[in-house]
């Protein structure tokens, strides 16, 4: 069953009903200034940060769900209606949510009013804009009394939420012209230079700024005595809840429209001029920013910056096939999904608070390749961001504050996967671009400038973190966790609410992760390569070599026979092999170990990979382990705390199935790997949403595995790395068109589905136009023509910059 559709030429999913399955969510900002809103206008916005920097109230896991947003009530004759449906829920003629590229617009319908609410977030700028039009679509003049909301947040979301013997003392707002532009100006007397305001472009009837003078005490959002009654009640807040709302009379001829534009902003001020007067706010950069947006057509322009702005973007990889699904995957939805996560990381979503985590440096890394190719210099900084946080040894902080680019503490460190992930962001970032001088760029150790070093320095304490912390078999050291945050092997924890990331009840150097293995001989050709490339040949011998003796070690402790194990328990015993009784295969030892090529040629991955069609596959994807834990087991962590079938314990964790995907192409099994794809890809999965329930154009973190009592059902959309590696499976290896380091390498593998199609790359400044005639033939190796001329192998050598390159491939 489905709730919307899809509008290709507008680049947008239209939702036709406010009762979706779960709020389906946009996300408006690309840079500094972000807002997450549902089709409900539910959410909120904040700036860089979304615990330290947030402009309004959210409430987590509410009844009913989502409550908190950008708020229209509309007085008909007495009758008080949403254009966004919530939160009075008052029955509409008419309701559409269009969701597109940085913007929302939800329309409602009552009778003969129709109200139609455009937000977005204008690039290079720190405010979100509302603009608000009303059509009197019926033949009698309509006198609407019209309420705007939204609810001020203290700005540490966490304080926010937890100390209110300190902050129901603190709200302070300021008023001007009249109430149409109103500030929120807590604790700004002291330590704050910034403050936020909501104004609109008109005169305003009245404007309340105390939430209880709006809504009354005990009151719900649905039924705020200012909108029923049709008139504010020019509150001052003091202390206890500070919002902004505007009143506004609207009178509409038959046939009339009126638009209003509303800012709702943010600013800093330097320190010295945050007075015009004692205790009087200095205005300036509001009005300079009001000033920019006040007019319908400003915000007409704007929208036109944000379409020309993600049509840039989208360039840079398109395809047209004969798929509708496969191409508006590929050339919007998960580029689009990319940017989010390469922005917000793991923050700030309808799963994650915003509050608890901050950018991750696994996260980080994972999501640069699937966002290097929209905007690489914004990449280049943030690996520059991510490799100051590392310490001198190579290892890292799990996570850093995007407000102060600093680590902390707050999920520890001693994830021994940490360090490679770097390696693997710098090479997927000098691949798409040639920019081999990131290399040379100094970078300091856990944010210390006196010890700088260059960047290559770093990716060689990341590569010899891992040699330096061997196990007893010679496999990597698992440390707090690999990749799976969830398989604690040192944690031991016996007490509730103990962290299983930074517990660790026992000290040991056994636990080993074949996983981790896994990856180091994946990375290790990029790395040798990058330091041949930087001069370092004896580095780069060492690096293949040590690379040879983990695949062999690999091939003969990580092997159980008929597929790679997972892992060495701190008691040396194995995880995730035959002689197990529960989880006796894993996911990602078999996705990253032949990713990396161990057992291609001996067999070992084709055996590995069939048996996780036998054993992981499911109608909905592949889950993680099989059978799932059905008890706790200490020695494990949190992986055996989850019931059977959801996350990592045995759910369909859709972050590494493209790993499995991409396997499958590494042994050139193209009709599997699209198989595979089309299980997890969300816009084939609209037709099954009331299964799904979120949203299908972005992918989820997980979808409950086969022992789940939910089977089928996804939770945790948006932020996950699921959607950079969706991307990397889908572009670079299904349709095979992929950056290296000395040509755009073209090798198509995705079965006979998709007969023919053109991707369309721009890279390093050329642009290529690969026409693929697709046989689907199983691991044929394709033949390209370049220019009209045929070419040896798979690699298409870089052109000048400017320049046009078609490329014929056959396979
Ligand atoms: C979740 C993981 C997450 C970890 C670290 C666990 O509860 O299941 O997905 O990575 O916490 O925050
Ligand atoms: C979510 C985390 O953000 C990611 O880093 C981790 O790899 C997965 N969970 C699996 O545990």
């Amino acid at each position: 069953m489905r709730f919307g559709y899809f509008d290709d030429t507008h680049r947008e999913y239209v939702i036709t009903t406010p009762k979706t399955p779960y709020p389906w969510i946009n996300y408006l900002g690309s840079e500094n200034f972000f807002a997450l809103v549902s089709h409900r206008a539910g959410g909120y916005c904040f700036y860089r940060d979304a615990r330290l920097r947030r402009l309004m109230r959210y409430r987590y896991n509410n009844v009913p769900t989502d409550v908190g947003g950008r708020y229209f009530y509309i007085n008909d004759g007495g009758e008080v209606w949403n254009p966004s449906f919530a939160p009075t829920n008052t029955a509409l003629d008419a309701f559409e949510c269009r969701h597109g590229l940085g913007y929302t617009r939800i329309t409602g319908e009552r009778k003969g009013v129709r109200a139609s609410l455009l937000m977005l977030v204008p690039t290079g700028h720190t405010a979100e804009i509302h603009q608000l039009t009303l059509k009197n679509e019926s033949s009698d003049v309509k006198n609407l009394k019209v309420f705007s909301l939204i609810e001020w947040c203290l700005w540490n979301a966490y304080d926010d939420m937890t100390n209110y013997q300190r902050n129901f003392s603190t709200g302070e707002v300021e008023i001007e012209k009249n109430g149409a532009t109103l500030y929120h100006k807590t604790e700004y007397r002291e330590r704050r230079d910034h403050y936020a305001f909501y104004n609109v472009n008109a005169d305003v009837a009245g404007y309340d700024t105390d939430r209880e003078s709006f809504l009354g005490l005990y009151n719900e959002w649905g039924e705020p005595q200012v909108p029923v009654k049709g008139q504010s009640s020019n509150s001052v807040a003091s202390g206890w809840q500070p919002i902004a709302s505007h009143g506004l009379d609207v009178k509409l001829a038959p046939g009339e429209t009126k638009t209003f534009v509303f800012t709702l902003g943010y600013v800093e001020v330097p320190r010295d001029q945050k007075w015009e007067k004692p205790g009087i706010i200095n205005k300036k950069p509001a009005h300079d920013l009001i000033a920019k947006f006040s007019k319908p057509e400003q915000v007409d322009a704007a929208m036109k910056a944000l379409a020309d702005h993600w049509s840039k973007l989208l360039s840079n990889y398109s395809i047209e096939s004969g798929d509708e699904k496969l191409n508006r995957t590929v050339n919007i939805w998960n580029p689009y999904q990319c940017m989010v996560t390469f922005n917000m990381s793991r923050s700030a979503s309808y799963f994650e608070t915003g509050i608890g985590r901050g950018m991750g440096f696994r996260d980080s890394n994972q999501d640069l390749l699937g966002f290097v190719h929209l905007v690489p210099e914004r990449a280049r900084e943030r690996i520059i961001d991510i490799a100051s946080t590392q310490f001198p040894d190579g290892s890292a902080y799990h996570q850093y504050q995007p407000l102060t680019k600093r680590g902390n503490n707050d999920v520890g460190s001693g994830f021994n996967d940490d360090p490679l992930w770097l390696i693997f962001g710098v090479a997927a970032y000098i691949r798409e671009t040639g920019d081999y001088a990131i290399l040379d760029e100094q970078v300091p150790y856990d944010n210390d400038p006196k010890t700088a070093t260059s960047l290559f320095e770093h990716l060689k304490r990341s590569f010899n973190h891992v040699l330096n912390n061997l196990g007893p078999h010679g496999l990597p050291l698992i440390g707090r966790a690999d990749w799976n945050d969830c398989l604690n092997l040192n944690c031991f924890s016996e007490t509730p609410d103990e962290s299983f990331q930074t517990t660790g009840n026992r000290v040991g150097r056994t636990a080993e992760s074949v996983f981790i293995a896994g990856m180091f001989v994946g990375v290790a050709p990029d790395y040798a390569y990058l330091a041949e490339k930087k001069g370092f040949a004896d580095e780069a011998k060492k690096a293949r070599a040590e690379s040879a003796k983990m695949t062999d070690v690999v091939l003969k402790d990580g092997w159980d026979g008929e597929w790679f194990l997972r892992a060495y328990d701190f008691f040396g015993k194995k995880v995730g092999s035959k002689e197990n009784k529960e989880a006796q295969i894993f996911i990602e030892p078999q996705g990253f170990c032949v990713m990396a090529g161990i057992g291609v040629e001996g067999g070992q991955a084709k055996k590995a990979l069939d048996a996780v069609k036998e054993r992981l596959d499911t109608k909905y994807g592949i889950v993680l382990n099989n059978p799932p834990y059905t008890e706790y087991h200490v020695e494990l962590g949190e992986i055996s705390s989850y019931p059977p079938g959801y996350k990592e314990n045995a759910g369909i964790f859709c972050h590494n199935n493209p790993w499995v995907i991409i396997a499958e192409t590494v042994i050139g099994r193209g009709d599997r790997a699209f198989e595979y794809w089309k299980k997890i890809a969300p816009a084939y999965l609209e037709e099954q949403s009331e299964v799904h329930r979120l949203e299908p154009y972005v992918y989820a973190q997980m979808i409950a595995g086969k022992d789940a009592v939910r089977h089928g059902e996804a939770k945790n959309s948006w932020l996950t790395g699921t959607a950079a590696w969706n991307f990397v499976a889908i572009a670079h290896y299904l349709l095979g068109v992929r950056p290296d380091f000395d040509g755009l390498r073209v090798h198509p593998c995705l079965g006979s589905e998709v007969g023919k199609f053109t991707v369309t790359r721009k890279c390093r400044g050329a642009e290529y136009r690969i026409h693929v005639k697709n046989s689907g033939q199983s691991g044929s190796a394709p033949k390209l023509t370049v220019d009209g001329k045929p070419i040896a192998g798979d690699l298409v050598p870089y052109a000048k910059a400017g320049s046009t390159v078609i490329v014929e491939c056959e396979v």
